[in-house]
């Protein structure tokens, strides 16, 4: 397996689409917002496998802050480290354009999220009530200064 890290492309949105439904059910996200954070000129990234989409991430850099939008890694390519090298390359983009804390939001009980931001410094910082709709889930703001 030879997966490659790269700048996510219009084309790339119909492959992820199955991804996020699989990942998140009634939460996905459509494709229409996928083409709203590309053309709001947002930093999104793929691992590609033999030009099939694996995975995806994005960031958003609004003023000082950076915010990790998503991270997703296909079903049966998880636990591979290609989230981690997704987060790194978002964490890398981050600092290269100064953004400073890199912050994110994640569901409450998805302890395997957690353990990987963790590992990367991020720390627990508040909780928005219901974040996740329908499911009324909440989700831990994670934080990291570094
Ligand atoms: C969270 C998510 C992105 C992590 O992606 P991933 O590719 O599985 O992550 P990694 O492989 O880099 O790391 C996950 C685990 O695999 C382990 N791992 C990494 N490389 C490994 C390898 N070569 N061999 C064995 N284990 C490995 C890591 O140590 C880590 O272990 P842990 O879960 O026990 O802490 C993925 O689980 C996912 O898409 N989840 C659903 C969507 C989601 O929840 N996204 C986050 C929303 S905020």
């Amino acid at each position: 397996m030879s997966v490659s890290v790269e700048r996510m492309r219009w084309w790339h949105i119909a492959d992820l689409v199955p991804i996020e439904a699989e990942l998140f059910g009634d939460e996905r996200w459509s494709a229409a917002m996928f083409w709203n954070e590309l053309a709001n000129g947002h930093y999104y990234l793929v691992a590609l496998d033999g030009g099939s989409v694996v995975g995806y991430a994005g960031l958003s850099v609004t003023g000082a802050e950076a915010w990790i939008q998503n991270i997703a890694v296909r079903g049966d390519r998880q636990h591979r480290g290609i989230g981690r090298s997704l987060l790194e390359a978002l964490l890398v983009e981050a600092d290269r354009r100064g953004a400073r804390p890199v912050l994110l939001e994640v569901a409450v009980d998805n302890a395997k999220a957690q353990r990987l931001y963790d590992r990367y410094g991020f720390a627990p910082v508040g909780v928005r009530r219901g974040y996740y709709q329908p499911s009324n889930t909440d989700a831990v703001v994670m934080r990291r200064d570094g």
